[in-house]
């Protein structure tokens, strides 16, 4: 069985990614960082068929901890497919904003692509077989005030995944984003979604198991020619 690994695997978008890929086929490992009930109940969503892996993606050093024992515990195994969902965002102004708020953002939505994405490729570029799928955000498309932390981390996600592709797609791995707009999760859920509806063209926010959907096609088979790709699944709204 194919093993993937999903970044806050344990709630939003990054469960919704968890038990589509699970159906796919997938041994899914769950990673999360702080809400362990989460985690464990996401895990039981797919009965089991899966595994929790603890850490906190903004943290170098235990990230390559986490993997290199995770690949020391399974060495007839490795991380064909990995979706590079966990994020947070932190809004402010600029000229409001403080050092910590900036610096976290940049830490957990683009730092640690780095972190997880370098100690996978090893096996990826053995095997010539690997999927890495970006979670994005239309923030990093276009800009959005108020997020100047997060436009930039994001932003930068999309450059890597651009630059990532280029780099290895001659050893059959693909790199790609995904860009959502306004999805119904945790992450939303303080926003004035009655007025923000009216600028999306669909008239809705997005569900999660949308983006998840579109993550399992980037996954598969069927979407071996795409790389270095940016997805956007907004409804619309740019
Ligand atoms: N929702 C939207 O409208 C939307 C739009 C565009 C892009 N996105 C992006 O989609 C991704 C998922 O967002 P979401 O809305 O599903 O968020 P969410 O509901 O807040 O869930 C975030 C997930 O990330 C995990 N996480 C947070 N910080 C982490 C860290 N340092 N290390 C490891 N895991 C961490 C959380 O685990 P714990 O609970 O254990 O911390 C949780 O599983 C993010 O990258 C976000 O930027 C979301």
């Amino acid at each position: 069985m194919k093993t993937a690994l999903v970044t806050g695997g344990s709630r939003g978008i990054g469960r919704a990614i968890v038990e589509t890929l699970s159906k796919d086929g997938y041994h899914v490992i769950i990673n999360y960082a702080n809400n362990e009930s989460a985690a464990k109940e996401t895990l039981r969503a797919v009965s089991g068929k899966g595994e929790l892996l603890c850490f906190d993606v903004s943290n170098r050093e235990k990230t390559v901890e986490a993997l290199a024992n995770w690949a020391s515990a399974n060495p007839n195994e490795y991380i064909e497919v990995l979706v590079n969902n966990a994020g947070i965002r932190n809004d402010n102004l600029l000229w409001w904003m403080e050092n910590e708020q900036w610096d976290k953002v940049i830490d957990t939505n683009l730092n640690s692509f780095y972190n997880v994405t370098k100690p996978l490729l090893k096996d990826m570029l053995s095997h010539k077989s690997g999927r890495i799928v970006n979670i994005v955000s239309l923030s990093g498309v276009k800009g959005l005030p108020g997020q100047t932390n997060y436009s930039a981390a994001k932003g930068g996600v999309i450059a890597a995944t651009k630059a990532l592709a280029q780099e290895i797609g001659r050893k059959n791995i693909t790199v790609n984003a995904v860009a959502p707009g306004f999805i119904h999760t945790d992450m939303t859920s303080g926003l004035p979604e009655a007025e923000l509806r009216k600028m999306i063209p669909l008239g809705r926010f997005g569900n999660a198991d949308e983006v998840a959907s579109l993550v399992s096609f980037l996954a598969s088979g069927k979407a071996a020619y795409i790389t270095g790709q940016v997805i956007n699944i907004n409804g619309g709204l740019y």
